[in-house]
């Protein structure tokens, strides 16, 4: 059996970091739906912060194939040059953690989930760790493009969302702390 959970939460709120701290303790993989994102010559708007940037539908065809047991396809999608470089297979696994940020936004997908968790992080802490994850060599520091875009978009799409989820876990913690109220609440 494999079973899907959904962990979402705004911008920097530590998803992709407890997913793949649970894959390395080899207790699950991480699908992350930052793979489905459009290139940017299909966006109108180069704003990957929208739900126009994410292929739901694409990304749902792929769940529902792992779910009944199948191996699928998966783009691996490069965010500097914002294009698909490839892709790669993705094995079925009896824990499978869907890391993103529009995890809960698209109905087919919320519904195919067997769980999810919502990391929520306040607003400061979200800037202050968007900078520290660009000193650390990731993308987007500019704090006029939080405020103008980043943020506006996940109070619209992505907070709305929060109602839908089984656990919302404040995630404004260490690291350590979060993981394991996720591993309690997964039951893991
Ligand atoms: N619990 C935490 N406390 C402090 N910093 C964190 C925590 N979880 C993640 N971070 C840091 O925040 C940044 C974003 O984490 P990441 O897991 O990529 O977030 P997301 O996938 O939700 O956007 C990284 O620099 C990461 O090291
Ligand atoms: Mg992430």
């Amino acid at each position: 059996m494999v079973e899907l959970i959904g962990v979402t939460g705004p911008s920097c709120s530590g998803k992709s970091t407890v997913c793949r701290e649970m894959e390395q303790r080899d207790e699950a993989r991480r699908f992350s739906l930052d793979n489905f994102y459009r290139p940017e010559k299909e966006l109108e708007n180069n704003n990957y912060d929208h739900p126009n940037a994410v292929k739901f539908e694409q990304a749902y065809r792929a769940l529902k194939d792992l779910k009944k047991g199948k191996e699928v396809v998966v783009p691996e999608f490069d965010k500097i040059n914002n294009e698909v470089v490839g892709e790669k297979t993705f094995e079925p696994f009896p824990l499978i953690l869907v890391d993103g940020f529009m995890v809960l936004y698209h109905d087919k997908i919320r519904e195919i989930l067997d769980k999810s968790i919502f990391l929520d992080i306040p607003k400061q802490e979200q800037l202050r760790r968007r900078k520290k994850r660009f000193r650390e060599g990731g993308l987007y520091a500019d704090e006029d493009y939080f405020h103008e875009t980043v943020y506006p978009a996940y109070k619209k799409y992505i907070e709305p969302t929060k109602e839908y989820a089984d656990h919302v876990i404040d995630a404004d913690k260490e690291p350590e702390e979060v993981i394991e109220e996720v591993l309690s609440k997964l039951e893991i």
